[in-house]
């Protein structure tokens, strides 16, 4: 079966759209058909047009972003402020059908684990419908670990033992940063969690895929067999 990954994380502005971006970008330079889709938007469609351009014309602003809604709050408010709603079938309905013509599908939630998207689901339950592998990223901050716990207890056994976690380094690392992973490898598997450096204000893709330490990263964080299977 195709592999679907499904980066969702422990808040909004978290580095989702970031590690979207660059495993999509990471992919595509490695010769794999990678989609990379964010269904639901509220309150602007930035994150589809940066993976866009990750994708460089592979799927057009709507195939990505199929839903999208003027307000910047959850998407489920969002929607039923344009008398509009969302259904769970819809939405996977619309990412197995991109599947098909990838070898590879990332989809970026909106929010975090259990931020409502549409009516009667979240982020959790459109992975579970999808038997999507889970990739929480979250801050490299003091209080993440907590924060990832909490994600990490919420998800279903199964989703569980696949989940990968993905610390984002912030511009100034703070007292916590540097023992984050340490303290988070007590309570999970320390080959399941990985980390990202800060990137800059603004920095390019290509130029961040030119650093060996962030390929490593990357490839590592994606199964290789799976990938190389599906090539
Ligand atoms: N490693 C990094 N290096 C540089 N900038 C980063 C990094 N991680 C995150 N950022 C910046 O932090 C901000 C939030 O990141 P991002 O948009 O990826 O979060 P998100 O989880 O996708 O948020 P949303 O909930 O809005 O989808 C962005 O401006 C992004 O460029
Ligand atoms: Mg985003």
């Amino acid at each position: 079966v195709k592999p679907i990954f499904f980066i969702t994380g422990t808040d909004t502005g978290a580095g989702k759209t970031v590690l979207t971006a660059l495993l999509a970008q990471y992919l595509r330079e490695r010769g794999v058909q990678v989609a990379a889709l964010k269904p639901l938007c509220s309150g602007g469609r930035e994150d589809a047009q940066v993976l866009h351009a990750a994708l460089a014309g592979a799927l057009t602003l709507d195939e990505i972003n199929p839903w999208h809604f003027r307000a910047p709050i959850a998407p489920l408010l969002a929607a039923r402020r344009e008398k509009k709603s969302l259904r769970l079938a819809a939405v996977r309905k619309h990412i197995l059908a991109m599947r098909k013509r990838f070898a590879v599908t990332l989809v970026e939630g909106a929010g975090g684990l259990l931020s409502p998207l549409g009516e009667g689901f979240d982020s959790r339950g459109l992975m579970a419908a999808l038997g999507a592998a889970p990739i929480i990223v979250a801050p490299n901050r003091l209080g993440v670990v907590n924060h990832l716990l909490l994600t990490l207890e919420a998800l279903p056994e199964k989703m569980h033992e696949r989940a990968m976690v993905v610390l984002m380094s912030p511009e100034k690392p703070d007292a916590a940063t540097a023992s984050n992973v340490e303290l988070l490898g007590q309570f999970f598997p320390k080959k399941n969690i990985f980390m990202l450096p800060w990137l800059g204000r603004r920095f390019a893709l290509t130029e961040a895929l030119n650093k060996t330490s962030i390929k490593r990263t990357l490839s590592a964080l994606l199964p290789g067999s799976e990938i190389q299977a599906t090539r």
